[in-house]
């Protein structure tokens, strides 16, 4: 696969006479993709029901003529003024009933049926038009759905559509009707909370004190759906037109919808990556590693999502916007040193991305995002990011292609879980996320590549160490797969800790046949207050008292069980600091034979086939066994030792 260098482009953003220009010189650095008119709309239909296609039309076949190809994006993310006049209820409603006002992007509600028929008008002409233009080559639906806190939205019309979800999810089993069926599930008898028909139920906020957690989990679920059905729309439109291949350009640290759904109705999943802003507004980490990194981004970050994304395109996926220099959006703005846009596209190929497409081509002088960089400047000259593009592409041009093969370990992220924790995190700063992350983190810091799985999958094959922490619900087929699977399945904390319905669960957590622990207690345990374990490190935030007479594989001084199992089942009862956790993996790895090698601080590997690629993130020379590493360098040994 010849894998690919590419960029965002705004041809509306610039005058006509500069298009054959921007084109041949996109083609010149030898990119191959161009993303346009994803926020086209009020260009493209400057009124409703009159369109202008003749400069996107023009815009295209410039493009084209010079040998790029295009991806093109359904403008729904920027519904135009004109929208509202015919809709002025589609605009999505925030947790504090405030409504969230024209002006910038996303201001529309996905439960809004009027503006879902808009889109659906838009896409369908957009479709028919370009479904065979010659240089059309792929589609993106809309843009980062969820974006700006966009997928929940307490609007009159989500209100509706929420009613008409659980009509369908409590179709009602007993006798006394589906309404009976939900106040059961719900356990609506605590504090009167019961309904008599579902036009009673109402959205979960704006409550007096917490609203009821199963409410919120069907919300939050409903929630999901709606983007769902939102991008499955689109999706069925545009292949009524065109053969090209669908994708969605998701977000980093983006939890608050199914991004697996999304992903099935996609033909590959991109992501938005944007590691200095991640580092300062997305990550949960001391000073000192924000500042160690501010000018490199996280090093395991961006992998993470590589290889989330990796799963949710089912194999194939893109960085659809790479940070080419400062943004604009985080707390703080940095400038990237020299190299690192080179290391992170490289990472990004490493971990299998087809292709890597810098947001943006050049920097708009105007607007919301003056002082985003591009690959050029607002003065038409080459920013830095440009010479390390040209080089990546020179590379590539040379390099042999990256193999993408099965990982020894699997981690399983799952979305609703996310949300679970979210409802219900027990303590302050636990989060689903976080927990996931430093399991992920973990793994790298010993040298160990991840597949990242949804949980479900129901396959476990070929894994021989698989990390399910967090995932609070657990259907049975899940539990016996991980039972049944031939690696082992460390579990835990928290896992199977409620029903599909937010309750306790009767048999107490876990519940495996195969493995006797209980979680009879929980704590959670505010920052400076952690519980040792013998064999050192300790316990922080959250921990579970665990009664078993499985064997004991990690304890308190005092004795108590923390993890238990053996090496095909094993449960953890609390969240390990990362002197604890890596001992785990390590003993773990070694007992299964799985080599771990620890890393330096900053220095990663990816396995890829019979090549070996190390990142030196950090802006200092390092040293992996007796391998030197310069700064900010990328190292591809192939075979690798
Ligand atoms: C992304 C978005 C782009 C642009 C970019 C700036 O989240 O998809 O349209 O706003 O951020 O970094």
């Amino acid at each position: 696969m010849k894998r690919t260098l590419d960029t965002c482009y705004y041809p509306e953003h610039w005058p006509r006479q500069t298009w054959q220009d921007d084109a041949r010189r996109m083609a010149e650095v030898g990119l191959t993709w161009v993303r346009i008119g994803e926020f086209a709309w009020s260009r493209l239909e400057p009124n409703h029901g009159s369109f202008d296609w003749e400069w996107l039309d023009s815009a295209i076949s410039v493009l084209g003529a010079a040998g790029l190809k295009i991806v093109l994006g359904t403008p729904t993310a920027t519904p135009p003024r004109w929208m509202l006049t015919r809709h002025p209820d589609m605009l999505a409603v925030d947790a504090e009933g405030r409504t969230r006002k024209f002006g910038s992007r996303r201001h529309y509600c996905f439960s809004h049926q009027g503006y879902q028929n808009e889109c659906d008008r838009i896409v369908e002409v957009l479709a028919q038009r370009y479904g065979h233009n010659p240089h059309v080559a792929a589609w993106q639906t809309d843009n980062e759905f969820g974006c700006h806190s966009t997928t929940i939205s307490y609007s009159a019309a989500a209100a509706g559509a929420f009613r008409e979800w659980l009509r369908l999810e409590y179709p009602g089993v007993g006798n006394d009707g589906a309404i009976a069926d939900l106040n059961r599930a719900w356990g609506n008898e605590f504090w009167s909370m019961d309904y008599a028909n579902f036009d009673e139920i109402d959205l979960p906020n704006l409550t007096v004190t917490a609203p009821n957690p199963a409410h919120q989990i069907a919300f939050r679920r409903f929630s999901s759906d709606q983007v769902v059905r939102f991008n499955k729309r689109q999706a069925d439109i545009i292949r009524k037109y065109s053969d090209a291949p669908i994708t969605h350009n998701f977000m980093g640290r983006a939890v608050d919808f199914d991004h697996f759904k999304v992903g099935d109705n996609l033909d590959f999943a991109s992501w938005d990556s944007y590691p200095l802003g991640f580092l300062e507004d997305r990550i949960d980490a001391s000073d000192d590693h924000k500042i160690a990194f501010v000018r490199q981004g996280d090093p395991d970050f961006q992998a993470f999502h590589h290889d989330l994304y990796r799963a949710v395109g089912r194999g194939r996926w893109w960085v659809m916007e790479q940070q080419p220099g400062p943004v604009n959006w985080a707390a703080y703005n940095p400038i990237p040193l020299p190299g690192m846009v080179r290391l992170w596209t490289w990472e990004a190929f490493a971990h299998g991305a087809e292709a890597v497409c810098y947001f943006r081509w050049r920097q708009v002088p105007y607007a919301q995002e003056q002082m985003h960089a591009g690959m050029l400047r607002p003065d038409d000259q080459e920013a830095p990011a440009m010479a390390e593009a040209r080089q990546v592409a020179r590379e590539l041009g040379a390099a042999p292609d990256v193999d993408v093969t099965r990982c020894p370990v699997a981690l399983v992220f799952d979305y609703d879980a996310a949300q679970g924790w979210d409802i219900q995190p027990h303590g302050r700063h636990l989060d689903y996320f976080s927990l996931v992350f430093g399991a992920y983190k973990a793994m790298r810091a010993l040298g160990l590549s991840v597949d990242i799985l949804p949980a479900s999958t129901g396959n476990f094959a070929g894994y021989r160490l698989i990390l399910v922490p967090g995932l609070l619900h657990m259907p049975d087929d899940l539990k016996s797969a991980l039972s049944d699977c031939e690696g082992l399945a460390l579990i835990g904390p928290r896992s199977g800790a409620r029903t599909h319905d937010m309750q306790i669960p009767v048999p107490l957590p876990p519940a495996f046949q195969q493995l006797n622990v209980t979680v009879v207690r929980v704590e959670s345990l505010r920052p400076g207050v952690s519980i040792r374990l013998e064999k050192g490190g300790a316990i922080e935030g959250y921990f579970e008292i665990l009664e078993t007479d499985a064997p004991v594989l990690e304890a308190t001084p005092s004795g108590e069980p923390v993890l238990v199992g053996d090496m095909s089942l094993a449960y953890l009862g609390g969240w390990p600091d990362a002197t604890a956790l890596t001992r785990i993996l390590q003993q773990s790895c070694a007992a299964l034979g799985v080599v771990t090698t620890p890393m330096p601080t900053g220095v990663r590997v990816r396995e890829a086939g019979s090549d070996r690629f190390i990142f030196n993130y950090n802006a200092h020379a390092a040293v992996l066994g007796d391998l030197d590493l310069a700064p900010l360098s990328v190292m591809r040994q192939s075979p690798r030792l």
